[in-house]
């Protein structure tokens, strides 16, 4: 009897560990996003997780995948399959890019190093935000993976082409000009928490702060958060605590324009993809310029709400430029099977944001890896179902639009 019991018993050795706990009962990124709203501040959670207005553009960037249907294939060898794929020239394990966040710091500590770190641990190329809280050369430092920098067009071009030059030093591989941030968009739920960058302490996020203690307590030990690609700069670094809408309306630059690609083909030597293409048009304009890349998107939800999901964007971005010019989908990725939804509807790699940065917020650097590790496992097992070994298999006679009228 005891024996039986013995036999059918098996008991998980605890993890005492609460953080490494709960990363290892979450089963997919939402599960991660739960645990980052747990242990992170309310408005800390909201500024990683929000978008702009009625946060309409936010929720159809995921939603709009579910209007296409797998049609798998079955009685085919899957025994080995091949996730990597060449983009901007070069071999990448997994059709995936991490997109450019800024302010990672309010995460943990770390912040880009711990997200590029990572992103390095599995190959997959990291883009470092303009607006990031580690400097160029210190996530170079820990990151000897593929590494992109976003650039933000600032006023003062003499800074912008300073960092993008640094980031050639550094060893970063491509450029990523975002051009959908020709102002700031109104992300409600900052608005509604005064909600400020870097965070400012007042009764509110005290009492936030006590309410998350493991967050508060990484964040009080730390040393203060700075723009670190603008510190010792003339402009300001962030130290006075200014409020993100205030310090983006002086900085950035509204005569940004496509005559400035030239521009920057005489300051950067390699591969420009531009970030916040919303229209087959302004693709085509990219592809006649002779861009590597476009990153379908339209930050996260973040700027214009009302705007297209790339999702919907990337057939007729691809129908309308052929082969060209490679194409990036930018938002609302959660699963792998979006991944290969948007690879077999056109695109050659997806970028993730939010996906990591939950898995950031709920368990730092191990956590942006479980998210990295559920996004590669999603996509291992649907090309499995799918009947398909290799990304370049990935197209669109898999797929069927579901008729939603
Ligand atoms: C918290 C946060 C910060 C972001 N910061 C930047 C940034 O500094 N530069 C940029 O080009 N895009 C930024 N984005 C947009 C992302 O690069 C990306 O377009 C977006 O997250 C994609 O949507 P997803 O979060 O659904 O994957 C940010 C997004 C989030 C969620």
């Amino acid at each position: 009897m005891l024996e039986n019991l013995r036999s059918t018993l098996r008991f998980q050795p605890i993890t005492v560990n609460r953080t490494q706990r709960d990363l290892d009962r979450a089963a997919n990124i939402d599960d991660l996003r739960t645990i980052a709203k747990r242990r992170l501040p309310g408005g800390v959670f909201d500024y990683i997780d929000g978008g702009a207005d009625d946060e309409i553009t936010l929720r159809n960037n995921t939603d709009r995948f579910d209007d296409w249907e797998f049609r798998p294939r079955v009685l085919r060898d899957v025994e080995h399959i091949d996730t990597s794929t060449t983009l901007l020239g070069k071999r990448i394990p997994l059709p995936l890019v991490m997109a450019p966040t800024g302010f990672s710091r309010i995460g943990t500590s770390g912040g880009e190093l711990d997200t590029s770190r990572a992103a390095a641990g599995r190959g997959i190329p990291y883009s470092l935000s303009s607006l990031s809280t580690r400097s160029i050369e210190e996530v170079a430092e820990v990151c000897d993976g593929p590494k992109w920098f976003q650039v933000y067009v600032w006023r003062d071009r003499g800074l912008v082409k300073e960092v993008v030059q640094r980031a050639q030093r550094a060893g970063y591989e491509a450029i990523a000009v975002t051009v959908d941030l020709q102002t700031l968009g109104r992300r409600e739920r900052d608005v509604r928490r005064g909600f400020t960058l870097p965070p400012k302490l007042g009764l509110d996020t005290i009492i936030d702060g006590i309410r998350h203690p493991g967050w508060t307590w990484d964040f009080i030990r730390s040393e203060p958060i700075l723009f670190a690609n603008i510190t010792g700069s003339d402009q300001s670094d962030g130290t006075d605590a200014t409020a993100l809408a205030d310090y983006i309306a002086n900085q950035l630059d509204p005569t940004l324009n496509w005559d400035d690609v030239a521009w920057f083909r005489e300051i950067w030597d390699g591969p420009i993809v531009i970030k916040g293409v919303q229209t087959v048009e302004d693709a085509k304009i990219a592809a006649d310029l002779g861009l590597e890349a476009v990153a379908l998107s339209n930050h996260g939800g973040r700027q214009l709400d009302h705007s297209p999901s790339p999702i919907e964007l990337v057939p007729q971005v691809r129908d309308a430029i052929g082969d060209s010019m490679q194409i990036i989908c930018d938002g609302g990725i959660r699963r792998g099977t979006h991944i290969a939804k948007a690879i077999a509807l056109g695109a050659d790699a997806c970028m993730a944001g939010r996906a990591y940065l939950y898995g950031l917020g709920a368990g730092g650097e191990a956590g942006v890896d479980k998210a990295l590790g559920f996004l590669h496992d999603e996509l291992v097992r649907a090309m499995t179902l799918l009947g398909v070994t290799n990304v370049s298999e990935l197209d669109r006679d898999l797929l069927r639009e579901l008729d939603r009228t």
